[in-house]
């Protein structure tokens, strides 16, 4: 299990409520768990292949270790608009506290994978080339990586940088706009997005999942902003 599983496992026992309650709140949590070790699974099975055949050192080392990374990193970054959203059937399972500390270990271990997968990426083009090939998909990876990597600096530097409540809002807003952009990055891109349909389907429906929590946010904030 990766370190983000055990992490939403622990929350099992902050979980709260009847036992049914309790009962969904674990079938969830293994849901969340199953669900990267599915993509991660389908790389596993091709690069078993890759491995045996014994291929250039910096795509079996670099490039191939680069595609599990953000294969699991993505499904993370989905689950943290999850966990963030204040969704009522996911409050009545788990305290909001505990939620918000899932938010920011899972933050964390998402961008540390995506953050490898792009320097592992761009690596890989230095050691085989000597220089970087960019292209629209891969460009789209990168504006990703970067607007990701300035929200997760105001989150984490917040109060050396002495940022108002307000201003990290405002930053923390770009996570949604990233998301689409590397979801497009990595269908129009990925060799496991592409090769495995099932692959394909779960990140087409995280974008389907990420549209209806935007939808839901949206209103909710229409709703608040009615209510002063
Ligand atoms: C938040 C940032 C990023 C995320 C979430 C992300 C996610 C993904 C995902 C999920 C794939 C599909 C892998 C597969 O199907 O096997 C992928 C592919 C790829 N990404 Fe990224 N990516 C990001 C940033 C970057 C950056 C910065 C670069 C380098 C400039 C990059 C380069 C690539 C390349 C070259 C592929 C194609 C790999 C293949 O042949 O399958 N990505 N990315």
């Amino acid at each position: 299990m990766d370190g983000s599983g055990s992490i939403l496992l622990r929350m099992s026992s902050s979980t709260h409520g009847a036992p049914s309650g309790s009962v969904a709140a674990k079938a969830l949590l293994l849901i969340a768990v199953a669900v990267p070790l599915f993509p991660a699974g389908a790389w596993v099975r091709e690069a078993l292949q890759m491995y045996a055949m014994g291929l250039d050192a910096a795509f079996l080392g670099l490039y191939l270790p680069a595609r599990l990374l953000a294969l699991i990193g993505l499904v993370l970054m989905f689950y943290q608009f999850v966990l963030a959203s204040r969704l009522s059937f996911v409050e009545r399972l788990y305290r909001r506290a505990s939620l918000l500390k899932a938010h920011r270990t899972v933050g964390k271990i998402a961008y540390l994978l995506v953050l490898l997968h792009g320097v592992a990426m761009l690596a890989f083009d230095l050691v085989v080339a000597g220089e970087i090939f960019l292209f629209t998909e891969k460009t789209l990876g990168l504006i990703g990586l970067a607007g990701l990597s300035v929200a997760v600096v105001a989150a984490w530097f917040f109060k050396p940088l002495k940022l108002s409540l307000r201003q990290w809002r405002a930053i923390h807003l770009l996570t949604w706009l990233v998301f689409p952009i590397v979801v497009l990055h990595a269908l129009a891109l990925g060799t496991t997005t592409n090769s495995v349909p099932l692959v394909r389907a779960l990140f087409t429906a995280l974008l389907v999942g990420y549209v209806a929590l935007l939808l839901y946010r949206l209103n909710r904030l229409r709703r608040e902003t009615k209510a002063g």
